[in-house]
């Protein structure tokens, strides 16, 4: 039996597809991050490719550049998301690859299927009560030795109720900035082990502390 989908994630859907096409004009491509984000992605592919274990899922990839941007650092990997018009522009952008409409609290994914999974500010709209939900499921559906990397904004556990994005859009999800000891606490307990953890602090371009992390799922439970 299919368990009931989470309440909160209505909210996100319908925000998401709301605000899709102005989000995707106005994200920044993955060749203009900083070089920090940009080599946490390169140091996560060569891993993905070095142990070699599967696609990676880029779970919550929006309008896919980021997808598209690790296939071009050579790694077999497909989006999947919440919103079916985040999804729509992803597949009219980058034609090639697969891109599915999906929840990561119960993404349609074998077990030990992936290689690695990306999680690339994709998570903080999830209740801090329904983490541990999704970390279960990158655990269930990584082969041992697969990678995660997940990066977001990270707090003080505050909750932002913002009632407008991107150009104005009105939106109704809520963020959850949990502190990164915390977020690294909740993927240890998951079993999932933390290998490396970048944080970068606000600067003239950002307002919020960024967390990077990268874990993996060892070989042997
Ligand atoms: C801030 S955007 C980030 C998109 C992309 N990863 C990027 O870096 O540009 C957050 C994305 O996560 C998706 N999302 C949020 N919760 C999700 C969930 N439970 N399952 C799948 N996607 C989710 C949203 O629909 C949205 O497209």
């Amino acid at each position: 039996m299919t368990e009931p989908e989470p309440s909160y994630l209505a909210a996100v859907r319908e925000s998401y597809d709301t605000v899709a096409a102005a989000y995707a004009k106005l994200v920044k491509s993955p060749a203009q991050l900083d070089p920090l984000s940009r080599a946490m992605l390169a140091a996560f592919a060569e891993a993905v490719r070095t142990a070699d274990r599967g696609p990676v899922a880029d779970l919550g990839c929006g309008p896919g550049h980021v997808t598209a941007y690790l296939a071009d650092l050579g790694v077999p990997a497909f989006g999947v998301d919440l919103s079916p018009k985040m999804i729509e522009l992803a597949r009219q952008a980058y034609p090639s690859l697969r891109f599915t409409v999906g929840s990561m609290t119960a993404p349609a994914i074998r077990d030990n299927e992936l290689g690695g999974i990306l999680a690339y500010y994709s998570t903080h709209h999830t209740p801090p009560e329904l983490l541990p939900v999704v970390f279960a499921a990158f655990h269930r559906t990584l082969a041992p030795g697969g990678h995660l990397m997940l990066a977001g904004h990270v707090g003080d556990g505050e909750r932002l109720r913002p009632t407008r994005a991107y150009g104005g859009h009105p939106v109704s999800y809520e963020s959850h900035l949990l502190p990164a000891d915390r977020i690294a606490e909740l993927l240890d307990r998951a079993g999932l082990a933390v290998t490396a953890r970048l944080t970068e602090e606000p600067d003239e371009g950002a307002t919020r502390t960024i967390a990077t992390f990268l874990a993996r799922k060892p070989e042997r439970p």
